[in-house]
């Protein structure tokens, strides 16, 4: 199972950087369909992210779950999907929208690494 599990933290940091490209698309490229690609960033965040926790919940691997960590993790990154989806839907939709976005990924990826 371990290497599943890596192989999932693998995807969960192309998720990532699906999200980072995104967001780089649009400040260079504002015409660019980098709504579409930080939804499936951030799609893929939340899918890999509950399947490594699933994994190492189960026991199947030997790492630690800190949960408070996880709620906190999943409750940024699904504010995180539902901005993409607006932006995605709505791309006349104002820079705070955006700007929120880029801010609360790079909370989740100093949580993930400090916390
Ligand atoms: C915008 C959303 C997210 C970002 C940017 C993000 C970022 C990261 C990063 C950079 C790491 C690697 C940290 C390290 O190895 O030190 C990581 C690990 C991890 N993330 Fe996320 N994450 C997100 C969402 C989630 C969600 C929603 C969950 C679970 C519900 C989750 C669960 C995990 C777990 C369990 C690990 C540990 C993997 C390991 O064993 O190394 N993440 N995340």
């Amino acid at each position: 199972m371990e290497i599943v599990y890596n192989a999932l933290v693998v995807l969960h940091l192309l998720g990532m950087a699906g999200i980072v490209s995104g967001v780089v698309a649009r400040l260079v490229a504002p015409e660019s369909p980098s709504a579409k690609i930080m939804l499936w960033g951030a799609g893929a965040q939340v899918v890999t992210g509950v399947a490594l926790v699933g994994i190492a919940s189960a026991g199947l691997v030997d790492n630690e779950v800190d949960n408070t960590k996880i709620a906190v993790k999943l409750v940024v990154a699904m504010a995180v999907l539902v901005l993409a989806h607006v932006l995605w839907r709505r791309p006349e939709s104002g820079r705070g929208l955006f700007y929120s976005l880029a801010g609360l990924t790079l909370a989740n990826v100093l949580i993930a690494v400090f916390w």
